[in-house]
């Protein structure tokens, strides 16, 4: 079985992956994964994803080996006389069934969720995904075990979204519905959801029994909120459109002005890289309720779950 989103997943099943997450953590368990080798293939730069997820496999006891971009992915050669003129490397087809071959599992990171499908359809191993341009499906199970661990398993705090309808904002709104938290989103109108994800939003919301709710106007949405969210204006694969992205989302920035707007202690979590100044200020990422640092601390520790759940060791 794979895990490339939230979307495939019910609640009973996220809520074991962060219960053993939790267990793996707290007992230590020794090398449950031994002999197992993991490929790591990253379209994209990575620190917490890579360091903390590797660090969760080498406490299990397996093996992770790094293949570069453009021998995985297939990318351009430069020389590619005599091979397609396209200059392509190989289909990726070929690349998944040669690694199933050797390897337990591949956990990649790429720019367009299709790539991830079509590994999915030509593998025998589980494949992960370390984040694409829909989905980040680790960061909301780190993000889950951050707020349990703050609020207690049984409190659902509102979580508000502010900025980017971004693939963290998508895995976090998804999973946060079905665990049953009230979901809230602001954001500008040119970078809003879809019609059609905003009525997948409110269906998960009706199934367990909570609330989606969204505006463009941040003083309409965060009055009463528990937890403010933030990540980048600009996502990896959009920089042709820094400048406007910028422009368009100074009024998101999360700061202490934007935070008063809650009317109560609030906490602030961010899945970093964070950039000061712009989409957060000092003040608010390195206050006392800033929980930044548990949420990449906690990278590590629901890996432990997802590679155990997902490798399924006798
Ligand atoms: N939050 C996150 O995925 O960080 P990296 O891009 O550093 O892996
Ligand atoms: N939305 C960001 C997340 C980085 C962890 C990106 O895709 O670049």
């Amino acid at each position: 079985m794979h895990f490339l989103t939230i979307t495939d997943f019910d609640a009973n099943e996220l809520q074991q992956i962060l219960d053993q997450s939790q267990a793996l953590y707290a007992k230590n368990v020794s090398d449950p994964l031994k002999g197992k080798n993991i490929l790591f293939a990253f379209e994209k730069p990575s620190l917490r994803t890579k360091v903390g997820t590797e660090v969760a496999i080498n406490k299990l006891g397996g093996s992770v080996i790094h293949v570069e971009a453009p021998s995985f992915f297939g990318g351009k050669i430069l020389h590619a006389a005599g091979h397609d003129p396209s200059g392509k490397r190989e289909d990726l087809k070929d690349t998944m069934k040669n690694v199933n071959q050797w390897c337990d599992a591949v956990f990649a990171r790429v720019f367009d969720h299709q790539t991830l499908q079509t590994l999915a359809q030509h593998s025998e191993v589980p494949i992960i995904n370390a984040l694409c341009d829909q989905h980040h499906p680790m960061q909301a199970l780190a993000d889950f075990l951050t707020i349990q661990q703050v609020f207690g398993k049984h409190s659902k705090p509102t979580i508000t979204f502010v900025g980017d309808r971004n693939n963290v904002a998508y895995s976090l709104i998804e999973m946060g519905l079905k665990l049953g938290y009230p979901m809230q989103f602001t954001g500008p109108k040119n970078y809003y959801w879809s019609g059609a994800q905003l009525q997948y939003f409110e269906k998960l919301a009706q199934e367990s029994n909570t609330n989606f709710k969204h505006h463009i106007d941040p003083k309409d949405i965060l009055p009463g909120s528990d937890v403010i969210y933030s990540d980048t204006f600009v996502s990896m694969g959009e920089e042709a459109e820094y400048d406007e992205k910028i422009k368009t989302f100074t009024p998101y920035q999360v700061n202490k002005t934007l935070i008063d707007l809650t009317g109560k202690t609030t906490y602030f979590m961010h899945c970093l890289p964070a950039h000061r100044g712009i989409e957060v200020t000092d003040e608010v990422i390195d206050s006392p309720t800033s929980l930044v640092y548990q949420q990449a601390k906690n990278r590590m520790v629901s890996s432990l779950g997802v590679f155990h759940h997902f490798l399924k060791p006798e």
